[in-house]
């Protein structure tokens, strides 16, 4: 709480309000005694003015374009560390030494195994099911298996729970992969790395050898990083909202992924490669899905563009811009896709409908690229967002039931229904 605050005046009179600092970025007004005091509540659509809670997992600067997880720039860990230290340090607070890195890592890699009979799980869904639906299932059927872990002010039950969902969401995502394509499932292996075990999983068939290329498995493991935390975003709230209630974290996190689906959100990397097919084979005629995006009674956006949070550029997607021609370069692929991406957002970049507004690329305009280039199918996008994000929404749940001041969430409304009236007959 710093000394400044805010004078409030309405109808019945004034009311004084703190205003709460933060460490970087700014500070708010606690609103805590408005209704109390004024019988009056804050209108706030998509909670765009409102922060939910106070948080030290992840520092976004909109403005800037910063990005940075528990104090680390995203540029210095993409460059310095792996996925699995990343989790540590999300959900720990600090980086780990050598050998807290190395306990947690064989921890992760002990617990990769689904239960035998969760693949029954699999087995009912048809073979077009999306896997955002199958991940949220089988992260809500996990729940079923470790009852015992449920409680959210055990410490012990939090902190395995939270290692069995890093260590199995990779083997249900390449699980619901191979159910799509009608392959036998891939245990998973203990010799490799997180990110090469689940190449493996994904991509090895148990009739011939399988060798995970080092670059592909490096250049996921920095996707997953970038995609690891960012502050309040849907999915996360979505996770601390259904926690709040004291729901258990499997159960949280599945919510979260209900979340993560939608196109608006994590969904968008898939939308991004579908638009660019679809530019593709209209003739590449940016203008022509420019003009349909400015279109107010299109419904039409340009997917992986404009942020809520960051009105300069993306620094996910500056990094992946970067990385994408070395890493397609290095796969060996070559993808058209990837040179209209560049001219569209050329283009957009200088249209004074994006300018106007701030719209820059987002993390989701490169990562499909890159996802594709490493050899995923489309649908898959959106879980690989997950696998990434999941360490992200295991701290912001630990931090939210471990912070005194959680209550249950439960945002008021201003009814604009029918008043009471008496039914007449
Ligand atoms: N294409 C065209 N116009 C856009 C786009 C877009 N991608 N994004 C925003 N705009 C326009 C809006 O129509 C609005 O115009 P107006 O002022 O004339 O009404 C203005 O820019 C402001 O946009 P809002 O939608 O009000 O901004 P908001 O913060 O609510 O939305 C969002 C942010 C959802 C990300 C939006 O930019 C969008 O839909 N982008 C495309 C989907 C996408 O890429 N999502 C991924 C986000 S990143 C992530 O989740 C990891």
């Amino acid at each position: 709480m710093d000394d400044r605050t805010v004078i409030l005046k309405y109808d019945g009179g004034e009311l004084e309000l703190p205003i709460v600092e933060g460490t970087e970025g700014g500070g708010g007004i606690d609103i805590g005694n408005l209704r109390a005091k004024t019988s009056l509540v804050a209108l706030d659509y998509g909670f765009a003015n409102t922060a939910g809670t106070m948080s030290g997992v992840s520092f976004v600067d909109g403005e800037a374009g910063e990005l940075r997880y528990r104090g680390y720039s995203i540029e210095e860990l993409a460059e310095k560390s792996t996925f699995l230290e990343v989790a540590y340090l999300l959900f720990y607070g600090e980086l780990p030494t050598e050998a807290a890195l190395e306990s947690y890592t064989q921890n992760v890699t002990r617990h990769t195994l689904l239960n035998e009979e969760m693949k029954r799980l699999f087995d009912a869904f048809p073979k077009s099911a999306h896997p955002m639906a199958i991940l949220a299932s089988a992260t809500n059927a996990m729940a079923t298996f470790y009852p015992d872990f449920h409680n959210p002010t055990d410490p012990h039950a939090v902190e395995q729970s939270a290692l069995r969902l890093i260590a199995k969401l990779p083997t249900v995502a390449a699980f619901a992969y191979k159910k799509s394509m009608g392959q036998p499932y891939m245990y998973p292996r203990n010799d490799l790395d997180y990110v090469s075990n689940f190449l493996h999983m994904m991509f090895a068939l148990p009739v011939e050898d399988h060798e995970v290329d080092p670059v592909v498995a490096k250049a996921l493991d920095v996707l997953l990083i970038l995609h690891a935390d960012h502050g309040q975003n849907c999915s996360t709230s979505t996770v601390r909202l259904a926690g709040s209630s004291q729901a258990n974290l499997f159960t949280s996190v599945a919510a979260g992924m209900s979340a993560l689906w939608g196109p608006l959100h994590g969904g968008a990397n898939q939308r991004v490669v579908e638009m660019l097919h679809q530019i593709d084979e209209d003739g590449r005629d940016f203008e022509k899905y420019i003009k349909k995006a400015k279109d107010p009674n299109d419904p039409f956006r340009l997917w992986g563009f404009g942020h809520r949070v960051y009105k300069n550029y993306d620094p996910r997607a500056r990094i992946l811009k970067s990385f994408a021609y070395q890493v397609i370069d290095r796969v060996g692929v070559d993808d058209p896709l990837l040179d209209i991406a560049i001219k569209l957002e050329e283009a957009a970049l200088s249209d004074d409908y994006f300018v106007e507004r701030r719209l820059y690329p987002n993390v989701d305009f490169y990562s499909g690229l890159m996802f594709r280039a490493l050899g995923f199918p489309v649908r898959m996008f959106t879980p690989l967002f997950a696998i990434g994000r999941l360490p992200g929404w295991v701290a912001q749940w630990r931090e939210m039931t471990e912070d005194p001041e959680t209550k249950i969430g439960r945002p008021r409304q201003i009814f604009t229904g029918h008043p009471a009236r008496k039914v007449e007959r």
